[in-house]
Parts: structure tokens; C-alpha cells; sequence
């Protein structure tokens, strides 16, 4: 028995250092950690139990079959996020470059189909240079189960992606269908295929920081919602995430505890919307006022800028807050802005966590860039997630609620549940100069003083529309209150909303415009 026992322990040692003291080394020296050091930092101290650590490739093409590594690549598992059960993958580059085998697709394919059976998430630390080469068509199918496993899961179970490497093919296609993906600036990278192979087919040169960097993917691609300074800072956010979201779609949102009082007003709000309907204001101050002890985990926080999404408690109440940003693009609507709020809000209602809207929207952004681009197609992505959306949906119209962007944004005919206004808000059609030039054009042409003119036409259209009260006067709005009580009428909404229960036609799945 004690030759056994000492003949596990040295098992184990080996798979514990996996690509060798040299690989981890290396990994360090690129400002990187080790695949179970990520594992340590991510996870409960002490809670993880491995999985699948003797399993080794089959291959034994060039040569393989002499360089069998415990683990083969990947340490698998499951553990606790602040109590509550998860499963992990973490790839490990120090083993041909964390790339993808048949058995290590295997383990990792067996902590899915585990996380799907027991209703828990799952996270995966990606460092990987995709599709093992040398296994041929075995590894690309072993993706494929990958990626089927992902799609079934996907609403069913949270899944989440950290991209802590230079990853290629496979290793970006499966975080692409997770819920959330993460980045380290400088260290981690996302691409089809890497700059040689980008040089050879289109001869471009670009390094692997402008290809598919941190900064690149979380301002411009949007393919990760988040980008950090260093791995430590990543899977501590990563953590964070778990304060807000469920195990599984059938289970209700963790509660928070912050100690901030539901009946609490904040006089800031009295005065925050500008009197000129034109001057900017940042949405987030709105935001962090109302919300619980004003800690917001913002989502996409650098890309599309114009539309603000994220969680946040409010009266311990997980919600997920959709918002015009006025400061940016005056808060319109554009493609990006439409893409990053769908595939948030379907998130949300797919794990019942209650839809919070703040509007300030002038409209869907005009112009040839945007109309060519497909903003049609696009807008109608924001509209479809919001129309199909079940779980509690509050709006509240800060200021302006114009044309089709009133109707997109969680408005009462769309199946808002409550639809609160502030005295500032502006409901109309389209905004005074916009209406004004179109009906009374020939009128003003002809005028003796068209600027006079515009201007009286204008302040008629004002009077008639730019106000809360046709719609409150129709129940379009439920209530128009004093900003100072937004936090508190919040609150009171989600408790009385907390039992509802709503449902979509039976079907095999919608067709989304995608
Ligand atoms: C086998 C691989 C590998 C791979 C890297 N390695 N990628 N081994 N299969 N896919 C090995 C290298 O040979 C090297 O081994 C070690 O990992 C480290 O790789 P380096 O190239 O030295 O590292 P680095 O310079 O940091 O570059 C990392 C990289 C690059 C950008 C990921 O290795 C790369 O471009 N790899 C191929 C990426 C790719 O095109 N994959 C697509 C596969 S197709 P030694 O022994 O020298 O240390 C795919 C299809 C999926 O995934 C389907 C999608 C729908």
C-alpha cells in the first residue's frame, strides 16, 4: 500500500507541473500565471477538486506518442465562487501551446455536460493556440462538441470565458458563444488566426496587440465585454460577476447585502438634467445614485459607450440596468449600441434577473455609414430582445423618448411592466427642430422672418409635446415622479413585480434578425 500511495504522490507532482518548471518560468516571464495558479485566484481558497488529471493524448503521430503530459493541457474541475458551486477549465500553455486534443476536449466536454446536469456555471480559462495540429480532424471534432455543448447551454446555465493567452481558431469560436468574455491588456489575445497567417493570406502587417488585443476587442470588436490590467485583477472581477448573476435559469439571482436604506433620496437628482434639452449629462451619475450603495458592474463598459448596460442591486434586488448615455453620442442608437443592449437584455431574461431602463434617446443614429451597415436589421435586434423579454421591465424617461428609440426602449406596448417619467422627459414623435422643419417648411420658407418663425413654431411643439403628460394622460406612463424618488419607487416596483410570471407562445425558438 505505501509504494502505491507514494507512486500517486509522484503522479500527482508530475501533473501539477505539467509543461515542467521551465513552462511555468516562461509563463511568468510573459507576465503570465500558471493555469493553476488562475485556478487559485479564481476560485474559494481551497475548494477545488480536480478531475481527470491522469488523463494523457492518444496520438502518436510526430512523435507524440514519447511526450505524453499528465493532464494533457487543460486542468479540469469543479469549485466555489463565494460559496456557490462552479465548474472550471484552465488551459495551460506550457503543453503545445494549451492546444486542443481529443482528450482534452473530452475533459472538458465532462465538466459541461456535469454543469448542465447539476445547474451550476461553467468558466473557462482560455490560453490556447486552438485545434492540437498534429491530431488532425480528432481535435477539430472535439471542438465541435465544444461548441454544441456551449450552444445547448447557452440561457440554461451561465457560461463564462477569460482569455488569459494568445488564442487562436476554436479557442475564440467557443468563448464567442459564452455569455461573457474577459481580457488582459498586453498578455491575452483573440484572433481566427494569428498576424503570420493573417501576412501570408491578405498581406497585412499587424502585430498581435492591434490584431486582436485586449483593448481592440473591448473598444471596437466588442467581442469581450471586459478588459483589466492584469490577470489578478481579471478573475477577481470574474468573482465579482457571481454577486449578481444565478447557478441556472431556474434559480432566482444571489440578493444583496448592502446596507443602503430603500427609501433613500438623493437631492442631486432634482437638478441633474440640464434645462437646455441639448446639453449633455452622464447617465452613470443617475445610475450609481440610485442603485445600492452605488456599486455598478458595468458590462461593455468602452464599447458603444452611447448605451450604458450593467448589474447592480437595488434594494438587494439583482437587476440588470439598460441606459442611454447622453454624454456620448447624445445617447443615440446605433448599431453597436444595439447589438451590445440585446445580447445583455437576453442575458438578463434569460436568467430572471429584472430589467432596470434608464432613457435620455434623441433616436436611431441617421446617415449612409449606418443605413448601409444594416442599423435596420441591428436596431431591430435591441427591439426583438426587449419584446420578448419576461422578467420584471421598468422604465424610466429621464428626457427624451423620441420616435422609434421610444418604443425600443422598454415602453409599455412592448410589455414594460411600469413606465415612470420624469418632469423633464420629452415624448414625442421626433424632436421640436426635426417635426418643425418637416410641417411647417413652406410656412417658414415664406415667413418675412424664418428664424422668428422656426423659433414660435418650435415653442408651440414644445408646449404641445415636450413633456411627460399626453403620454401619462393615455397610461403610456405610469407616473411621472420627482427624480429625488426614483430609488425608492424602484424598489417599491421590483417587490411588487417580484412574483410575476409571464410567458412567450409556444415554438420551437423565435427567429431573432441577427
Ligand atoms: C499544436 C501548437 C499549436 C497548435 C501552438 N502550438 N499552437 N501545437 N497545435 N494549434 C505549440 C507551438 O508549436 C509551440 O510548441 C508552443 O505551442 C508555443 O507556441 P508558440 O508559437 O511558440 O507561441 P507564441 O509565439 O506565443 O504564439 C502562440 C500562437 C501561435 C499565436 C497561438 O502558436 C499560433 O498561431 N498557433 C496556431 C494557431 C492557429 O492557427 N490555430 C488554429 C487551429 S484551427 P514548442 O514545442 O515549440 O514549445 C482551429 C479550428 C477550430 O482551432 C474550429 C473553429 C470553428
Amino acid at each position: 500500500m505505501r509504494d502505491e500511495l507514494k507512486r500517486l504522490q509522484e503522479l500527482r507532482r508530475q501533473a501539477e507541473l505539467s509543461g515542467g518548471p521551465e513552462g511555468i518560468a516562461a509563463q511568468h516571464a510573459k507576465g503570465k500565471l500558471s493555469a493553476r495558479e488562475r485556478l487559485a485566484l479564481l476560485l474559494d481558497e481551497g475548494s477545488f477538486v480536480e478531475l481527470d488529471r491522469f488523463v494523457t493524448h492518444r496520438t502518436t503521430e510526430f512523435g507524440l506518442d514519447k511526450k505524453k503530459i499528465l493532464g494533457d493541457g487543460v486542468v479540469t474541475g469543479y469549485g466555489t465562487v463565494f460559496g456557490r458551486l462552479v465548474y472550471v477549465f484552465s488551459q495551460d500553455f506550457t503543453v503545445f501551446g494549451g492546444s486542443l486534443s481529443e482528450a482534452h476536449a473530452e475533459k472538458i466536454v465532462k465538466i459541461m455536460d456535469l454543469a448542465l446536469k447539476n445547474g451550476a456555471p461553467v468558466i473557462g480559462l482560455n490560453d490556447s493556440g486552438g485545434a492540437r495540429i498534429q491530431e488532425g480532424v480528432v481535435s477539430l471534432g472535439g471542438y465541435a462538441e465544444i461548441f454544441l455543448r456551449n450552444t445547448l447551454a447557452s440561457g440554461v446555465i451561465p457560461q463564462v470565458s477569460v482569455i488569459l493567452g494568445p488564442c487562436a481558431g476554436g479557442a475564440v469560436y467557443s468563448p464567442a458563444i459564452t455569455d461573457f468574455v474577459y481580457m488582459v491588456r498586453g498578455t491575452s489575445y483573440m484572433f481566427v488566426t494569428g498576424p503570420n497567417v493573417v501576412k501570408t493570406v491578405t498581406h497585412e502587417d499587424v502585430d498581435m496587440e492591434s490584431l486582436g488585443g485586449a483593448t481592440v476587442h473591448s473598444t471596437r470588436s466588442g467581442v469581450a465585454h471586459f478588459a483589466h490590467a492584469s490577470e489578478p485583477a481579471c478573475l477577481t472581477a470574474v468573482r465579482q460577476l457571481f454577486r449578481y448573476i444565478p447557478g441556472n435559469n431556474t434559480e432566482e439571482p444571489p440578493r444583496g447585502h448592502a446596507q443602503d436604506p430603500a427609501d433613500r433620496q438623493d437631492e442631486r437628482l432634482a437638478d441633474l438634467v440640464p434645462d437646455n434639452p441639448n446639453k449633455p449629462y452622464d447617465m452613470l451619475d443617475v445610475i450609481r445614485s440610485v442603485i445600492d450603495s452605488g456599486e455598478f458592474y458595468e458590462v461593455h463598459a468602452e464599447y458603444a459607450r452611447n448605451l450604458v448596460v450593467g448589474f447592480a442591486h437595488l434594494g438587494g434586488f439583482s437587476v440588470g440596468i439598460v441606459a442611454n448615455q447622453p454624454a456620448v453620442l447624445a445617447g443615440v442608437l446605433d448599431i453597436d449600441s444595439s447589438l451590445k443592449g440585446a445580447r445583455f437584455v437576453r442575458f438578463c431574461d434569460a436568467f430572471n434577473i429584472p430589467l432596470v431602463v434608464f432613457e435620455d434617446v434623441p433616436g436611431f443614429l441617421p446617415g449612409v455609414t449606418q443605413e448601409h451597415g444594416g442599423i435596420i436589421r441591428h436596431g431591430a435586434k435591441l427591439l426583438y430582445a426587449f419584446c420578448e423579454a419576461t422578467v420584471p421591465k421598468v422604465t424610466v424617461i429621464t428626457r427624451k423618448a423620441y420616435g422609434g428609440a421610444y418604443d425600443v426602449m422598454n415602453s409599455k406596448h412592448i410589455r414594460g411592466d411600469i413606465n415612470l417619467a420624469w418632469p423633464t422627459a420629452e415624448i414625442a414623435v421626433m424632436g421640436p427642430k426635426g417635426a418643425v422643419e418637416i410641417l411647417f417648411r413652406r410656412e417658414i420658407a415664406e415667413a418675412a422672418d424664418p428664424e422668428a418663425a422656426t423659433e414660435a413654431r418650435i415653442q408651440e411643439y414644445r408646449d404641445k409635446f415636450a413633456h411627460p403628460y399626453v403620454a401619462a394622460g393615455r397610461g403610456y406612463v405610469d407616473d411621472v415622479i420627482d427624480p429625488r424618488e426614483t430609488r425608492p419607487r424602484l424598489i417599491s416596483v421590483l417587490q411588487m413585480l417580484r412574483n410575476k410570471r409571464d410567458a412567450n407562445p409556444v415554438r420551437k425558438h423565435g427567429n431573432i434578425p441577427l
